[in-house]
């Protein structure tokens, strides 16, 4: 595996130095409205799911999810979660940059992970999210978009993510900016964000 800035090594050192969940467990108003559109035990498919913010809230309303990440300590931390929480939930460790989704799937999320792969992999993720995704079924996506200081490997443009999907219904697309500040020793920072819920057609 080679050494990226932003892939498994970035990711261990945050979580070995951040106890528990990183990310917040506390749902957005954007994670709530977008279960609400699934039907019951929808199967879902968690792209860079982290310690699972987002697999652990659609586990516990019932929905089927599979969840995967490239860092073994977040799979393993979420798998301690679901474990506690009685909820069945299937990880595997996995670089989503030559990840082939094998499945199909209900909805398919991939929230603050595409960023961290180079332009042409963003590209081919989001064509095989698409091509895996039910008719009437749905992706959930959240980036970073291009600002001062951004240095993920792929910052998207303004626009460019509701772009990708512009063959299908979209259903909510906002681009906001939010402070925020991650784990027990992060500092506040703002993230310019593009989110996009879109129905395939
Ligand atoms: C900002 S976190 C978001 C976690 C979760 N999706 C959420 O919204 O709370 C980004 C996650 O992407 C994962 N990631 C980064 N590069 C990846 C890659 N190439 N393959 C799989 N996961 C990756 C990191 O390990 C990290 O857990």
């Amino acid at each position: 595996m080679r050494e990226r800035k932003s892939g498994r090594y970035y990711f261990e050192k945050e979580y070995a130095e951040n106890k528990g969940t990183y990310w917040n467990f506390k749902p957005s108003d954007r994670l709530i409205y977008f279960e609400k559109l699934l039907k019951r035990k929808s199967k879902v498919l968690d792209l860079g799911c982290g310690t699972g913010r987002v697999a652990l809230y659609l586990a516990k309303k019932g929905h089927e999810v599979t969840a995967m990440d490239i860092s073994e300590t977040a799979i393993s931390r979420l798998d301690e979660y679901a474990k506690k929480e009685k909820l069945k939930i299937k990880t595997f460790v996995e670089d989503m940059e030559d990840y082939k989704i094998k499945e199909n799937y209900d909805a398919i999320a991939a929230l603050f992970s595409l960023h961290f792969l180079p332009k042409n992999k963003v590209y081919k993720l989001v064509k095989n999210m698409k091509d895996k995704t039910k008719k009437g079924g749905y992706n959930f996506v959240g980036v970073f978009r291009k600002s001062k200081g951004n240095r993920n490997k792929y910052p998207f443009d303004n626009g460019e993510l509701s772009k990708m999907y512009s063959d299908w219904k979209i259903v909510s697309y906002k681009e906001f900016s939010k402070e925020e500040k991650h784990g027990e020793k992060g500092k506040p920072h703002t993230h310019d964000i593009a989110n996009l819920i879109s129905q395939k057609k």
